[in-house]
């Protein structure tokens, strides 16, 4: 194995978190030096920790100017933080959709714009976390799938303008995986419901049980198995512009060439809400 100097440096946003934490160590066990973007520095830590709070410009800015005291150039950006705001669209409020669009597609447009020169310098690449509901949007699931539609969107832009430049930009798109964003989602719809008139949230509540129902049946693969595949999309000479994991895979090659008639009512009756009526 070559030695960290040799393999380069590494930044990987949102690294306290499931998918985050196991990506860190993976890339450490192959030998990159590994920076992670973290909002509260922790005392304890074994890993090089920058504040980075990816919803905050200047804090993305200081964050890059940190790193360019510190290495000559990164092998690769990670944009992984994120964050799901769920729930039907008519009940998201205002600073839910905010919140939403500024970690998840705000965000790595920030980190791209302040780490690009390092980048640039490091001969590296731009590797952005996505999911399916960023190719194929999913009710109650709304702001997140649009989120991640713009995330897609950003890639695909970027991935052209830096061609010049022969800077790979990859989308990686795990399916169902075993982490705390899911509890964290269900705790911060409870609070914004806890905002908004009781009549119109009861008159989602077949959706919402239906969804809840859909949920528990969802089977989350393990973490190891994304950190795996974006230390593929790090190391490889020639890197995809997709890496899929788990069911995203088959989510991305069915639901994607569906006719539109027939991906929605694929997409309603495997989150339980077809024939549902008002
Ligand atoms: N889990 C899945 O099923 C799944 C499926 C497809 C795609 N993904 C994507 O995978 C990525 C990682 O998700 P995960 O499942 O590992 O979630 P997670 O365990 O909840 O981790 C999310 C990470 O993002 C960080 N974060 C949140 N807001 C941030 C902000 N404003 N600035 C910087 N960091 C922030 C969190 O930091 P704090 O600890 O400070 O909150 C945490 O480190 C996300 O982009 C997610 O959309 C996940």
């Amino acid at each position: 194995m070559p030695d960290s100097q040799q393999r380069g440096a590494v930044l990987v946003t949102g690294s306290t978190g499931g998918i985050g934490a196991a990506t860190v160590a993976a890339l450490r066990r192959r030998g990159f030096t590994v920076y992670g973007g973290v909002r509260q520095t922790s005392r304890d830590s074994t890993t090089r920790e920058v504040l980075l709070d990816v919803a905050d410009p200047e804090s993305v800015a200081a964050a890059a100017k940190q790193l360019a005291e510190e290495v000559g150039g990164l092998r690769a950006v990670v944009n992984n933080a994120g964050v799901i705001v769920q729930g039907p669209i008519e009940l998201v409020p205002a600073d839910e959709w905010r919140r939403q669009l500024e970690v998840n597609t705000l965000g790595p447009a920030s980190v791209v714009r302040e780490f690009l020169p390092l980048v640039r310098a490091g001969a590296g690449r731009i590797i952005n976390v996505s999911a399916p509901t960023g190719r194929v949007a999913f009710p109650l699931l709304g702001a997140l799938s649009v989120s991640k539609a713009g995330l897609e969107a950003l890639s695909n832009a970027l991935r052209l303008e830096l061609a010049a430049w022969g800077i790979p930009v990859v989308v990686v798109e795990p399916g169902s995986t075993a982490t705390a964003i899911f509890t964290k989602a269900g705790v911060a719809e409870q609070e914004a419901r806890g905002r908004l008139d009781a009549d119109r949230v009861a008159l989602y509540r077949p959706h919402l049980d239906a969804y809840a129902k859909a949920a528990d049946r969802f089977k989350p693969g393990p973490v190891e198995k994304v950190a795996d595949v974006i230390v593929r999309a790090v190391e490889a000479r020639r890197p995809k512009r997709r890496y899929t994991v788990g069911d995203a895979r088959t989510l991305g090659a069915i639901l994607t060439r569906l006719p539109a008639g027939l991906r929605d009512k694929a997409v309603t009756s495997a989150l339980g809400l077809n024939g549902l009526k008002a």
